[in-house]
């Protein structure tokens, strides 16, 4: 068996920006467009009309200021309010690996690796932009990387339950050198008119890279442990796939995308993610003292004190559990590598960490993680 550890992490950042007035502008002009198309109807009492959007609300139910995307103009425009992503041709790069690829060549290039050394890359994201080839076999030919890839998807725990597997691998000596790789591109699975949740989302794409601790060239954090745990829920769901994808469907079809009961999302999935990362803990034999930092999915402000105060069994001190969301809202899977990526590097030897994710599924990974 080999020590598991992460030697290099990497961000790829659109670089749009929406800012939540921007979006609310563009939200209640569209609000304002469907109203007036509609008031007949809405006169007749048949339909309810769309309420306004507002950044304080956004801002004191998420914590969430900015969202970086890919397409800016095509998610504003009022009579869109989709991103325009040009459809490539099957000889070009897909978008997905376009930033994946980015991700992972500064992942490597901290690591101090060549990407020919790698010999696992794993593509683990809420959405991929086809069903087949894997977007990751893809992305092991644009890195020039050898050994074997695949997709997974654990929505929002993809990046943890990737790491998992990749260090898994790495540990019990069938792959030397992997990658993990993130490329969420929220903005396409996102309802940008739908007032509950058309503020949540942004894209990134993250990668890190795992390999035996005695080859690691740099500074690195040792693995010390990953748990993983499901249980199912439809509370967030998105039914796309092949077997309803016919045109007329998509029209009408609100249930393609993203969707969610934000309230029972909250109230459920807290106490889950809290108890799996304290039994995480105790199996490893961790105290909550021991802990310096807590990476934690980027969905919700007040979701992630409330979880960072019941690990640490009292308020994290600031900098102790560092947020990303105010900046990118939640970007699916890449959220807490975003947040380890960034948050990481003034840590000494021998300090420790949890990254933790969670979302649909239910689901919810934890990695423990020691600065060697
Ligand atoms: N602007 C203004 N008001 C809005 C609004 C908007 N964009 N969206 C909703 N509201 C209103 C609602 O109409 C409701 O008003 P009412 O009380 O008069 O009916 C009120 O605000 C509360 O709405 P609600 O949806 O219950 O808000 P919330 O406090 O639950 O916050 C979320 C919504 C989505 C931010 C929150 O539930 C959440 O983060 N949940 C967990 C999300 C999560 O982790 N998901 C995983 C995704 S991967």
């Amino acid at each position: 068996m080999y020590q598991p550890a992460i030697t290099g992490h990497g961000v790829f950042t659109p670089e749009q920006i929406i800012t939540n007035d921007e979006l609310v502008e563009a939200f209640n002009a569209y609000a304002d467009l469907w109203n007036a198309d509609h008031a007949p109807q809405i006169e007749a009492g048949e339909v309810e009309p769309i309420g306004h959007s507002s950044s304080e609300f956004i801002l004191s139910a998420s914590g969430i200021e900015n969202r970086y995307v890919l397409d800016k103009d095509g998610v504003l425009d009022p009579t869109r309010m989709f991103p325009r992503l040009r459809a490539r041709s099957d000889d070009e790069p897909g978008q997905m690996a376009e930033m994946a690829l980015d991700a992972c060549t500064k992942a490597l290039t901290m690591a101090g690796r060549d990407a020919s050394e790698v010999d696992l890359v794993i593509c683990a994201a809420s959405n991929h932009e086809r069903a087949y080839p894997a977007i990751a076999v893809e992305i092991q030919n644009l890195l020039g990387a050898g050994g074997f890839a695949f997709d997974m998807n654990v929505a929002c725990s993809s990046a943890t339950f990737g790491i998992q597997a990749a260090a898994d691998m790495v540990r019990s000596g069938s792959v030397r050198c992997a990658i993990v790789v993130n490329p969420e591109i929220c903005s396409a699975h996102l309802e940008w008119r739908d007032r509950d949740c058309h503020f949540i989302f942004g894209d990134v794409a993250t990668a890190v890279v795992i390999e035996r601790d005695a080859d690691a060239k740099g500074d690195h954090f040792k693995i010390c442990g990953t748990s993983c745990a499901t249980k199912f829920s439809n509370n967030i769901r998105n039914n796309n796939g092949f077997l309803r994808r016919t045109r007329d469907q998509m029209e009408d079809r609100r249930d393609m995308q993203f969707m969610q009961n934000g309230r029972k999302v909250f109230k459920e999935v807290l106490p889950m993610v809290s108890a799996h990362i304290l039994s995480h803990m105790q199996a490893e034999g961790w105290q909550a003292d021991d802990l310096k930092r807590l990476w934690l999915h980027q969905a919700n402000k007040t979701m992630n004190d409330f979880i960072g105060k019941k690990v640490l069994g009292r308020v994290p001190e600031p900098g102790e559990q560092p947020n990303i969301l105010q900046d990118y809202a939640n970007t699916s899977s890449a959220g807490s590598i975003i947040a380890f990526s960034k948050y990481s590097h003034d840590l000494q030897k021998g300090d420790k960490g949890v990254i933790c994710s969670f979302g649909a599924g239910y689901s919810v990974g934890s990695v423990l993680i020691e600065k060697a």
